[in-house]
């Protein structure tokens, strides 16, 4: 089975948010599993400079208003991936970040820049890009790589199926519907049926309506975004694909995020050698200039700040939550409001709080070694990584019961300890009150030790690796092959 994974951004590449982590895990464990998996991706600056071998596949000539397109393929560093990568120097090498500039404005071609992601997608999969490696299965994720399935679609006889995969439905590129001959697609798609979202063109709705399958990255979110509450107004189409639309939940990398074998944390550990974390723990206090409290409740968020995320349900509980012997420590950027609150907060509570304004992987890690639970009050989470990651690290999860944060963590209700099943902390209402209380039960728990020790002890024992979510996916393409395509757009 030849695969394509078609995507803006890759870990350790290229990264904005947790699609990074998934598109440089997903496909390695697809090849694990036998599948012949490559990798398509813009040639953005990092890209560029850090992929191996590359070698000219085609030269594609000018094309979406850029003069010099051409088709690379290469490796991924440090693995034998096989990475194609497009080429187009006027599109894609410029500083900044992947879909914004550095002021965080969008970029005005944007348009241009992923309707070519996505072009040269169907080229590859209608071979007459690269006649030595013709995908069976194109797998596109997010908005940015979703004009592929339109592509592919519309030019017919492309034998590749196709696999949408939303990562995060608030996020479609919706471009002015005056851009649309750019396009060059038939123009009865401008239309509610076809690409037209309120008087605008959605490349997120190219995805939804042409792939033979849509997945999302959780169960639980892929039941949300048929409702009007999480649907982003695209709630009536992904209604429209009924059981062609399902979730299957993302795993994280273990060789990435493993506290026995991590080289960022002051010490390793593993379920069995736990006196790892109190070191990290003690470590992390330290670094953040936090009281050496051993008795508090060390809460860490590490997090885009967005309204998604809820940090303001953090800061409104905050002063309760140190009242009751909270430390927090968080990592983020983002929203400029939020950014601010933060670093008030910090100043406000010397020695209690502690804000990173910034990016930093390796922070990342000792701040999820370090703390005793991590905080993730989103008011949706499509999936969410950074809770797994926590449940990987010993550091319970305090999560609203929502998308994929209601799939990975169960409740520490009397019950689910008694049964050994809990694994950290859940709330439903998005407010401050609900927030404040799921933290304080996990303030509670850690006053028992043998309470806490279980709910530990059960955390790091989920099952979390690639592996099963790897399977699921290769039955999908082998259902889609088999031509189960369930109703895409323009059939049935
Ligand atoms: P989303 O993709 O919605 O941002 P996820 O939880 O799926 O949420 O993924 C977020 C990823 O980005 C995780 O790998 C997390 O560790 C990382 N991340 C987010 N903010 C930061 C930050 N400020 N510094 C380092 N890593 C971060
Ligand atoms: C998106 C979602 C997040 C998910 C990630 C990877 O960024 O917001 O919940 O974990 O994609 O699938």
């Amino acid at each position: 089975m030849k695969v394509l994974h078609v995507a803006a951004e890759v870990f350790p590449l290229v990264k904005t948010g947790g699609l990074a982590d998934v598109v440089a895990a997903l496909p390695v464990a697809l090849a694990a599993q036998g599948a012949d998996v490559r990798l398509l991706l813009p040639g953005l600056p990092a890209v560029m400079d850090s992929v191996q071998g590359a070698r000219t596949v085609i030269d594609i000539g000018p094309c979406f208003g850029a003069l010099r397109v051409r088709l690379l393929l290469a490796r991924m560093p440090g693995s034998q991936l096989p990475v194609y990568v497009v080429d187009a120097p006027y599109l894609y090498r410029r500083g900044g970040g992947p879909y914004q500039d550095s002021l965080g404005e969008e970029w005005p071609d944007n348009l241009q820049r992923f309707a070519l992601l996505g072009w040269v997608a169907a080229h590859l999969a209608a071979d007459d890009a690269d006649s030595t490696w013709v995908p069976n299965i194109v797998h596109a994720h997010d908005w940015h790589a979703a004009m592929a399935c339109a592509y592919i679609a519309e030019h017919p006889p492309t034998p590749a199926g196709t696999v949408f995969t939303v990562h995060n439905l608030a996020f479609q590129g919706l471009f002015p519907m005056h851009d649309w001959a750019t396009l060059g697609l038939a123009t009865r798609l401008m239309s509610p049926a076809g690409l037209e979202f309120h008087g605008q063109l959605s490349f997120m709705k190219a995805g939804l309506l042409f792939a033979d399958r849509v997945t999302t990255v959780s169960p639980t979110y892929a039941r949300e975004i048929a409702t009007h509450e999480f649907g982003c107004g695209l709630d009536g189409v992904i209604r429209g694909r009924g059981a062609s639309v399902t979730g299957v939940l993302n795993g994280i990398d273990d060789e990435v995020w493993n506290p026995a074998t991590d080289p960022a944390i002051a010490e390793r550990y593993d379920a069995e050698r736990m006196g790892g974390k109190r070191s990290c723990r003690q470590a992390l206090q330290r670094e953040l200039g936090l009281d050496a409290d051993d008795d508090a409740l060390l809460v860490t968020v590490v997090s885009r700040l967005s309204a998604q995320k809820g940090l303001d349900l953090v800061l409104a509980a905050l002063p309760d939550l140190l009242s009751a012997g909270v430390q927090l420590a968080v990592q983020g950027t983002g929203e400029p409001g939020l950014e601010a609150a933060l670093r008030m907060a910090m100043l406000a509570h010397p020695g209690r709080v502690h804000v990173h304004i910034g990016y930093d992987e390796a922070r990342a890690h000792r701040l999820i070694a370090g703390a005793d639970a991590i905080a993730v009050p989103s008011r949706f989470e499509p999936c969410g990584l950074t809770q797994l990651y926590g449940l990987r690290y010993g550091t319970l999860p305090i999560v609203r019961r929502v998308g994929g944060l209601a799939d990975t963590v169960t409740d520490a209700t009397p019950q689910a300890v008694a049964d050994g099943r809990a694994t950290g902390f859940s709330f439903d209402a998005a407010t401050p009150a609900a927030f404040e209380r799921a933290v304080k039960r996990a303030v509670e728990a850690r006053r028992v030790a043998r309470t806490w020790r279980a709910l530990v002890a059960t955390a790091m024992s989920q099952p979390l690796s690639w592996e099963g979510p790897a399977r699921a996916y290769l039955d999908l393409y082998t259902a889609v092959r088999a031509g189960e395509h369930m109703g895409r757009l323009g059939e049935g």
